[in-house]
């Protein structure tokens, strides 16, 4: 039985690329289960010539697991767990992109997602690529020195940080009653289905870093993303029309960049799938146990 072809698009085993996959027919669990093994090991998955319609692209990101709702809810399109991202003109000339600096997605949740996916409806002429940063190998270069300070810090994590560098879309009402409260996740994680530690990370929602002063818990965010987003840990995706491109929010941080004509429209359907709640209770009482050690 022929599944796909998979191209690696870095040598640092951050972003393949899919070939021969139709996600609009069946796919088997054999397949299925090759492309979570890829997925653990490249990070980020493109596949390539996707054409779906929302229910359709639900169905694949099934593929990973099972899916989860966004914090906005109005931006909702054609399924129930289906969203769009696409500039909003917010005053005359003046752009919000969603996603405009590096971050992982929905860290102020108690269970973030596990991954999250984007596929495309229509793109501008030029630019708009996605960075996504390798945060498994960011760690392991480390010096030890700085692993041993970080080990076991907590990070706390609210809708939108006062140090964020970026305006996030304001909530609308409903959707600020189902926002979760703020929550502490450790600086260091391990990840649940590769077993490699990583940095987690997130500037537009990082506030505070228990015990730690503001000034010093900000300098160390800003040291360790300063380390985290060199171009040595990249894979820069360039979008072509039929792409649909899944990563996970653990092992990378993601940025969207807003270097294309706002005159042209960037549009993508998104979704992201739920992580296990369990990974993320074992981290946090690790963590506790460190800090009583
Ligand atoms: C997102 C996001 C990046 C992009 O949807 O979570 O950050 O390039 N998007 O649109
Ligand atoms: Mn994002």
């Amino acid at each position: 039985m022929s599944d796909y072809t998979i191209n690696p698009m870095t040598s640092h085993e951050t972003g393949a690329e899919i070939i021969g996959l139709d996600l609009c027919r069946h796919v088997s669990d054999e397949v299925k289960k090759k492309i979570n093994a890829d997925f653990a090991k490249y990070h980020v998955l493109v596949f390539r010539g996707q054409k779906l319609t929302p229910p359709q692209f639900a169905a694949a990101g099934e593929i990973f697991g099972p899916l989860m709702q966004h914090h906005h809810k109005e931006v909702r399109i054609g399924h129930p767990d289906v969203y769009e991202v696409k500039q909003t003109e917010i005053e005359p000339g003046k752009y919000r992109i969603a996603g405009g600096s590096f971050h992982t997605d929905h860290s102020n949740h108690p269970c973030p997602p596990k991954a999250t996916a984007l596929h495309t409806v229509s793109l501008p002429s030029y630019g708009g690529d996605t960075q996504f940063v390798n945060m498994h190998d960011a760690y392991d270069d480390l010096p030890e020195a700085t692993k041993q300070r970080i080990a076991g810090l907590k990070a706390l994590h609210v809708f939108e940080s006062k140090f964020s560098p970026r305006k996030l879309r304001p909530l609308s009402e409903d959707s600020a009653k189902e926002l979760p409260p703020p929550t502490l996740h450790p600086l260091v994680r391990t990840h649940p289905e590769n077993g490699r530690k990583f940095l987690y990370l997130n500037p537009v929602r990082i506030e505070a870093i228990t015990g730690m002063e503001e000034k010093d818990a900000l300098a160390l965010v800003a040291e360790l993303m300063a380390h985290a987003t060199q171009k040595k840990y990249e894979y820069r995706h360039k979008w072509i029309m039929g792409d649909m491109v899944i990563w996970d929010d653990r092992s990378v941080m993601h940025q969207a960049n807003a270097d294309y004509d706002m005159k042209e429209l960037r549009h993508l359907y998104r979704i992201m799938v739920e992580d296990n709640p369990k990974h993320w209770i074992a981290e946090g009482e690790k963590t506790l146990a460190h800090a009583a050690a």
